[in-house]
């Protein structure tokens, strides 16, 4: 399995236990409910996304018989998620305690992420381009080739 590719598994299974647990924290005192786009972004933009991500970059080469088009980009793609989200979870919560300081997390933090959402989609679309063809759409000859006869391999020499 690629680098990228654990990272994301992993990075995934640990948003999901940072998202989980803010999200018991709220439900077990309610005032910190004002933090929920932080718990839902941790788990949709972490937990789900990366778990496609990781996943996506494993399997759609293989479905495509093709090498994915840039692992150095994925692998990019993994550092610009991870700090993205980061600082846009953050920012979701800085942002009711210090207003200047939780914009600008917000501001870096989704630039970052989004950065890294549209790296995935280049990455995967160029790699789509490279898709091999299926065997069921390979060219067949149209009669199948006999043999010359005997007499008829004389004739040709
Ligand atoms: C142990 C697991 C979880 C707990 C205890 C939990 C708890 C909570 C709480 C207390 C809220 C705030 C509700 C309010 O506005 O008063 C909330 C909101 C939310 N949670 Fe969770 N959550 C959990 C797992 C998840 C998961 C796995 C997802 C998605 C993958 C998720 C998605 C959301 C979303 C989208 C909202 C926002 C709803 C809205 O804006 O009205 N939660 N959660
Ligand atoms: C580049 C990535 C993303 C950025 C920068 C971003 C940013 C934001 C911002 C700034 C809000 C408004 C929050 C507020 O002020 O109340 C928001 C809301 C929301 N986002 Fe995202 N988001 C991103 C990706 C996603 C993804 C991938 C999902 C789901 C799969 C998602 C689901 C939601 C939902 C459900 C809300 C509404 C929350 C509510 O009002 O309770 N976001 N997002």
């Amino acid at each position: 399995m690629e680098r990228y590719v654990l990272r994301f598994l992993r990075a995934s299974l640990a948003w999901l236990v940072a998202g989980v647990t803010l999200g018991v924290a709220m439900a077990v005192h309610p005032a910190w409910a004002i933090y929920r786009t932080a718990h839902l972004h941790m788990l949709l933009l972490g937990f789900v996304v990366m778990m496609i991500a990781g996943v996506a970059y494993h399997v759609m080469p293989r479905f495509a018989a093709t090498p994915l088009h840039s692992p150095r980009v994925a692998s990019w793609h993994f550092v610009a998620a991870n700090v993205g989200l980061a600082l846009l979870a953050s920012g979701f919560i800085v942002r009711f305690h210090a207003a200047t300081a939780g914009a600008w997390l917000l501001g870096i933090g989704g630039t970052l992420s989004a950065a890294g959402a549209y790296a995935l989609v280049w990455n995967l679309w160029r790699t789509l381009d490279h898709a091999a063809v299926p065997p069921t759409q390979l060219v067949r000859p149209v009669r199948p080739v006999r043999p010359l006869r005997v007499a008829d391999q004389a004739a040709a020499r």
